[in-house]
């Protein structure tokens, strides 16, 4: 895979894995399997690993499910809710034990014991007691950001409402709210009967049902809850995962009935196999098994890398499988103009659920699997409704491989594919209906300027009749109310309430503003730095304005091969910009957006419609080396490198690899060389390893 592919190719899992994320944690409505979204999620990581330099600011890797929306309240944790690393394979889990004794560094007698338990397919939840009594039940959301779900899980039997004397003053109980298998049928049938919603499994049921504004809705169904951690604590009763979990269990709330402690990998391995081959006489759905590190100071120094604690891993189990007939392949047209193909499917069921549809991703793909409408295909699923084609059973060289189309199915412009680029991309632009309106979809998405009561229907239905064309024009509708009052469905208060729905967005965050703006390459998390840094529209655009102007007038040098020319235009632009984490793609993506005359008319009308992006407000964290950047040299002798650049990581300190202008602070151990005298040239604060594990300890 060449650089350019891997970026193609990572920017392509970024944005499909964050639209996986909002259908199954937002949404509750999967399109594809969990055994798709791993592959998609370790296809992803792979990347990575090969192209360290490429990971995204919009990393897959970093986030967390989605942030919660809807009628409920929404609560931040007192701790993040974690997610899981995921593993396939036994030597997968033998590397991460390795990977916990060198972070540890641990001698290789020294037993590293682990719990086990089956991982449960429903959703988590923090349940908050103080003095005793439950005051706080919440969904994870995006991990730091959960749903107020307190009336509805008081009516789950399995959460005592109080917990017994002597349990700590505060203690916040994690766990899973789930369905069993036969209250899930049990319910759809009754779904069905009455005509209401059908849910694709018990996840979703469970999911559905915990998320309700009326709790009389969720008493209604048969939840249950078994725990199997815990947030934020006044103190805790043990001091290993098992102990704790004990305790828990001694206060009445249900545990899984199966949970040990192994302290060798055979047998751990042989508890896998065992629950794997019990899997479907369970009345639950699973699907896979939870280690994590018994010791709670060895979980404590462990920490956390991103989206997943280092001290817990989720082994999964393989997916199911089944054959049917591809029928045809619909091709989606996408805000970018990106052709995405469908495979439609005679119906089959896959351990218990009903497959339609299935992800083909893009042209390769077809090719690769070289299925035509009319083949047998092999396909594979685990949790959830859109699978995956694993394999043509019917290949016939003879028969001509399928067409990708080389016109838009939309608007008819031509398609095209660029060098290097995965994707076919309809050139219609702003001629595509199916473009202009996905923008003008995702300008008032949940995620860029949310403006309520604005959904796809309305947004089409809007632009069919010529009412909305461009992103201004949203700012523009009271001029039309007329026209909307005129509208089947719109009574009076309606109209009024979307208007006031868009006034309330006249002042948009820097970071969703720009997000909305659906620039290439430019996720939420990349908003959100570039907001971070230049904190006003007028400073950013002033920075960017500057390197427009680099990368216009950047000289070749005599002789120069034009791949040299186009690196150094690259680092210049890069420089320019100067924002962490932005490389060469995401600059020139940016860049290539301002330069575009007509961007810059779609800008000025929506300023003249009277929006004004709103300046951030800095936030600050609470450590003396937050916003520093910090270089480590020398020898370490109580903590690994790794376990030293996670606790600045986790004060808001940056970790350089060499000393320049810019260093803050050196952390020297012994046999310190270059790096500790180029600190010392350069004036930079020096401190040694126990200094480090002072300012650390100063900040618990
Ligand atoms: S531990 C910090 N244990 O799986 C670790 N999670 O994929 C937090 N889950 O968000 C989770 N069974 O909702 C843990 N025995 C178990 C679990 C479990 C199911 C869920 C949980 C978590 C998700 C991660």
């Amino acid at each position: 895979m060449t650089e350019a592919e891997a970026a193609a190719e990572l920017e392509r899992l970024a944005q499909e894995i964050a639209h996986h994320n909002r259908l199954y944690h937002r949404d509750d409505a999967p399109e594809i399997s969990d055994a798709d979204y791993d592959a998609l999620v370790c296809r992803n990581q792979d990347i990575e690993a090969q192209f360290p330099h490429l990971v995204r600011p919009d990393s897959p890797s970093r986030a967390v499910g989605a942030a919660p929306e809807g009628p409920l309240a929404k609560v931040r944790h007192a701790l993040p809710m974690l997610s899981l690393d995921n593993a396939f394979s036994d030597d997968e889990v033998a590397d991460f034990v390795a990977r916990i004794r060198r972070f540890l560094r641990l001698g290789d007698d020294e037993p590293v014991a682990l719990t086990a338990e089956p991982k449960i397919d429903g959703l988590s939840c923090s349940l908050r007691y103080e003095k005793g009594a439950l005051v706080l039940a919440a969904t994870r959301g995006d991990g730091t950001t959960g749903e107020d779900v307190t009336p509805n899980a008081r009516t789950i039997a399995d959460i005592p409402p109080r917990l017994p004397e002597g349990a700590p003053d505060l203690f916040e109980i994690r766990g899973e709210v789930y369905m069993s298998k036969a209250d899930f049928a049990a319910l759809n049938a009754r779904q069905a009967e009455a005509g209401g919603k059908i849910f694709a499994n018990p996840r979703n049921a469970a999911a559905g049902s915990l998320r309700q504004k009326d709790a009389a809705v969720t008493r209604a169904r048969p939840l249950r809850f078994y725990a199997h951690g815990w947030g934020e604590v006044s103190q805790l009763p043990a001091d290993t995962q098992l102990g704790v979990m004990r305790a828990i269990e001694g206060w009445g709330v249900p545990l899984s009935k199966d949970l040990e402690v192994f302290t060798d990998i055979a047998p751990l391995l042989a508890f896998y196999r065992g629950i794997e081959a019990k899997r479907a006489d369970l009345p639950f759905d699973i699907d896979g098994v939870v280690y994590k590190v018994d010791r709670l100071d060895w979980q404590r120094r462990l920490g956390q890398v991103a989206r997943a604690p280092r001290w817990a891993l989720a082994h999964k189990f393989p997916a199911e499988r089944a054959e049917t007939t591809l029928e045809a392949i619909d091709i989606q047209v996408g805000r970018t103009g990106k052709l995405t193909p469908v495979a439609r499917l005679t119906p089959v069921s896959v351990g218990g659920v009903t497959v339609t549809n299935a992800t083909l991703h893009n042209a390769d793909e077809i090719a690769r699997l070289g299925v035509r409408p009319g083949d047998r295909v092999r396909i594979q699923r685990a949790g959830d409704v859109i699978p995956q084609i694993l394999e043509n059973l019917t290949p016939d060289a003879d028969r001509p491989a399928y067409d990708f189309p080389d016109h838009c199915p939309q608007c008819g412009s031509e398609a095209v594919r660029d060098e290097g680029e995965v994707d076919v991309r309809c050139t219609g632009g702003l001629v595509c209906p199916a473009q202009r309106v996905e923008r003008l979809r995702h300008f008032v998405s949940r995620h860029a300027l949310d403006i309520e009561g604005l959904g796809l229907v309305h947004i089409e239905s809007f632009f069919r009749d010529g009412l909305l064309e461009s992103p201004a024009d949203i700012f523009r509708l009271h001029e039309k109310r007329e026209a909307l009052v005129g509208r089947e469905r719109w009574a009076e208060t309606s109209v009024e309430n979307l208007l006031a729905a868009i006034d309330a967005k006249r002042q948009p965050p820097l970071d969703r503003f720009l997000f909305a703006l659906g620039i290439r390459h430019i996720g939420e998390v990349t908003a959100r730095d570039l907001a971070r840094l230049y904190r006003s529209w007028s400073a950013l655009t002033a920075t960017i304005d500057r390197a427009v102007d680099v990368r216009a007038t950047f000289e070749p040098a005599l002789g120069e091969p034009e791949k040299k020319t186009r690196q150094r235009r690259d680092a210049a632009v890069v420089a320019a910009i100067e924002t962490p984490n932005i490389g060469p793609e995401v600059a020139n993506a940016l860049l290539d957006f301002f330069e575009e005359p007509h961007n810059r008319e779609v800008l000025a009308a929506i300023f003249a419609a009277g929006v004004e992006p709103a300046d951030v407000v800095w936030e600050t964290k609470d450590s003396p080396v937050t916003g520093k950047t910090l270089v480590f040299t020398g020898t370490l002798e109580t903590l690994s490198r790794d376990e030293a650049k996670a606790q600045a990581e986790a004060l808001g300190a940056k970790v350089a690899g060499s000393v320049s202008a810019k260093t803050d602070l050196l952390i020297a151990g012994p046999g310190a060389g270059s790096k500790l005298r180029k600190a010392q040239e350069l004036g930079v604060e020096t401190i040694d390893e126990a200094g480090w594990n002072a300012l650390v300890a100063g900040t618990r």
